[in-house]
């Protein structure tokens, strides 16, 4: 996987660390287990997407392009649609019109198609979502074996590969009520991975864990960005922003208000909206 020339030049320390293929976090993709599909286009593709909440107008005539390497930033006032956004494109929750592609195609409606893009498309909320009463290396296999029918000890060793990038290997058989925040995080990302995702979509990903934890969350998204991972993330850490995206989004009001490179939007947000945004999450 080659990592976008613009990225390297953004994060001179990492990238200066050319990894051995077994100290990367991304798992090596099986070439033969899928399908072919149109790679000239974006990865990513919402087209004047429309979703309402009964009369709520959530999401107004959304157009946005995620390209293949792509780490798109998705930023703006709660309430705004971010999420909704999100949800829509692995489909937790569906649309009211236009069309979202991934891969030149339009997501599958439901049964086989619509659980391997699933697959495709890992996501990370806010709350871990790990499975109580499931063991850290038993969350880690179950997707993989039930859904991309990898044998046992396939998925463990992968498991145990993909634990260990993410720095919580020794945990792989505790349960997740005794991992801190910031360790069960990194696992839901962990998990997220063992399905070999084209595109991770995070959904505030460190807004519940505690400061000091925050930033082992934010290191091991940097390092996914510095392989090549496409990434969309909805997230109050600006400094990640800067770091890691080559594009930020900014929604208001269901809309999307705004698309530039982190330093024009930073330093000159195009309309008053963003520059108000700006001016209280940059001064707390
Ligand atoms: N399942 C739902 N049913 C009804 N309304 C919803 C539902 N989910 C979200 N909403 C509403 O849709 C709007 C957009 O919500 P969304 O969660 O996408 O915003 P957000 O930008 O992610 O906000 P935050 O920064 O607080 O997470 C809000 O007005 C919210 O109350
Ligand atoms: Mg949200």
């Amino acid at each position: 996987m080659t990592v976008p020339q613009q990225r390297m030049s953004k994060l001179p320390n990492m990238s200066e660390t050319t990894k051995h293929p077994s100290e990367r976090i991304l798992p090596e993709k099986p070439a033969s287990d899928r399908p072919v599909k149109d790679k000239s286009g974006p990865l990513v593709e919402l087209a004047h997407v429309e979703k309402h909440f009964g009369s709520l107008h959530v999401l107004k005539d959304i157009n946005l392009q995620v390209d293949t390497g792509e780490v798109l930033v998705v930023v703006g006032p709660s309430g705004s649609g971010k999420s909704t956004m999100c949800r829509t494109i692995n489909r937790l929750e569906s649309i009211d019109s236009g069309v979202i592609r991934i891969e030149g195609e339009p997501l599958p409606q439901e049964g086989r198609d619509l659980a391997r893009l699933r697959a495709e498309v890992g996501m990370v909320f806010q709350s871990f979502n790990l499975f109580a009463n499931k063991t850290i290396l038993e969350n880690m296999t179950l997707a993989p074996i039930k859904v991309r029918h990898m044998p046992k000890k396939d998925a463990e060793d992968l498991a145990m590969d993909l634990l260990a990038r993410v720095g919580v290997e020794s945990q792989a058989s505790k349960m997740p009520s005794q991992l801190s925040g910031g360790q069960q995080q990194r696992v839901a990302i962990a998990r997220a991975l063992a399905m070999q995702p084209k595109v991770m979509l995070f959904d505030e990903p460190t807004s519940a864990l505690d400061p000091e934890m925050v930033n082992e969350v934010l290191d091991v998204m940097i390092q996914l960005a510095q392989e090549g991972m496409t990434m969309i993330c909805v997230t109050h850490e600006m400094g990640f922003a800067r770091q890691a995206a080559d594009h930020i989004v900014f929604m208001a009001d269901g809309r999307i208000l705004e698309k530039d490179d982190p330093d024009d939007f930073f330093d000159h947000p195009q309309t008053q909206r963003a520059a108000d945004f700006l001016s209280k999450i940059l001064t707390h």
